[in-house]
């Protein structure tokens, strides 16, 4: 029988392209979901896990449920059997973490205490937590790699990430029997080749090639490109974007590497690419065959001019590596966006 995996927040964008990679590995994957980034279809499944099914074939077990509900929480690892569990949910939005940090920590931090301790109480010792490039603040070096101190980021949103992270490590240290792989993610961007899922944000986009993708389909006018005086190639921001195929294809590899026994290990993925904000606007006008019309405004608070990955642990130690060049990302991004130009609510 196929192992069962839990996938907390696997409605969402990279929660839903891992839940589709897990069913091509040969797992099966039970995904809860509290909607908070969610759309609902039909039946109370969300749209993203439905159309995964569409593409798959397959049924994917799914319970609305919030990783703060403990009674639930037992509930269901009472009713599945899980070898290993990849934790997605949480809240992600950088600037609503600055407004409101208390429902941040609450949400992320005990969250994640609640599932770790239900997952101690059933016996299921083995995580891949979905962390972000985020914790290394602004880089003392490039390109980053898993030994740049960490802890220096500024809101709370990326501070939670680093909390967990300690969290997981302490947790590892002090009782060996537990596994867990710690994913540094960089900036994940296209969709699966089907266009049937991708990133729908709800309201105005915080992140570039979300706003750029509606700027392409004709929702929004224009970008705001945050700052041209940067110290980079065009002056424009400098990023790491990597296919979210790649990116959930490396949980496949995590979830390989706990098999070993691994105790804590802790991996970026990324391509080891930067690309400027302009040069990522151009990429997409190739791909859309669209103008892509943008305004230089002032930088934004808490930005910093570059970040891109040292991806070659990742590489020896699970032998992933990104594969989808730029093109390609964009090619996907925008299939996605034009056969579904509100996203997943209005097609
Ligand atoms: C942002 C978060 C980061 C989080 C990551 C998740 C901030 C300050 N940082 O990172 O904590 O882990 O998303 O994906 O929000 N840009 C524009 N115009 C836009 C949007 C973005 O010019 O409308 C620029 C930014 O200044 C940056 C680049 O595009 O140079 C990428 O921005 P974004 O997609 O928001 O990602 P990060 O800043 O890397």
């Amino acid at each position: 029988m196929a192992k069962e995996i839990l996938v907390t927040g696997g409605a969402g964008y990279i929660g839903s392209h891992c839940v589709l990679e897990l069913v091509e590995a040969g797992f099966a994957p039970v995904v809860i979901d509290n909607f908070h980034n969610a759309i609902r279809g039909s039946n109370t499944v969300p749209e993203s896990i439905w159309r995964v099914e569409e593409i798959v074939g397959k049924k994917i077990p799914f319970h609305e449920l919030d990783i703060l509900d403990e009674t639930g929480l037992q509930n269901l690892f009472k009713k599945h059997r899980f070898s290993a569990v990849i934790h997605f949910a949480g809240l992600k939005a950088v600037g609503e973490s600055v407004q409101m940090p208390l429902e941040y920590y609450k949400v992320n931090l005990t969250g994640t205490i609640r599932l770790l301790e239900t997952m101690k109480v059933h016996g299921v010792k083995n995580l891949v937590f979905s962390s972000s490039a985020t914790v290394y603040g602004d880089p003392a070096y490039l390109p980053l790699d898993e030994k740049h101190p960490v802890g220096g980021c500024t809101n709370p949103y990326g501070k939670s990430k680093y909390f967990i992270e300690e969290m997981i490590r302490d947790l590892c240290k002090a009782e060996p029997d537990w596994n867990a792989v710690l994913l540094r993610y960089f900036n994940p961007i296209g969709a699966h080749k089907s266009g049937k899922i991708g990133e729908d944000p709800q309201g105005i986009p915080n992140n570039l090639m979300p706003y750029v993708a509606q700027v392409a389909v004709g929702r929004r006018d224009y970008l705001n490109v945050f700052g041209n005086d940067y110290s980079t190639v065009d002056g424009t921001g400098v990023r790491d974007y990597i296919h979210v195929v790649d990116l959930a294809k490396g949980h496949i590899a995590a979830l390989k590497k706990l098999k070993e026994n691994c105790g804590c290990k802790i991996y970026n993925l990324g391509t080891g690419t930067g690309y400027s904000v302009l040069q990522m606007v151009k990429a997409m006008e190739k791909a859309s065959g669209k103008e892509i019309k943008y305004k230089i405004i002032a930088r934004r608070e808490g930005d910093i001019a570059s970040c891109f990955a040292n991806p070659a642990l990742a590489e020896e130690e699970l032998g992933w590596k990104a594969v989808f060049d730029l093109d390609r990302m964009c090619e996907d991004l925008w299939r996605w966006q034009s056969q579904n130009p509100s996203g997943f609510s209005k097609n």
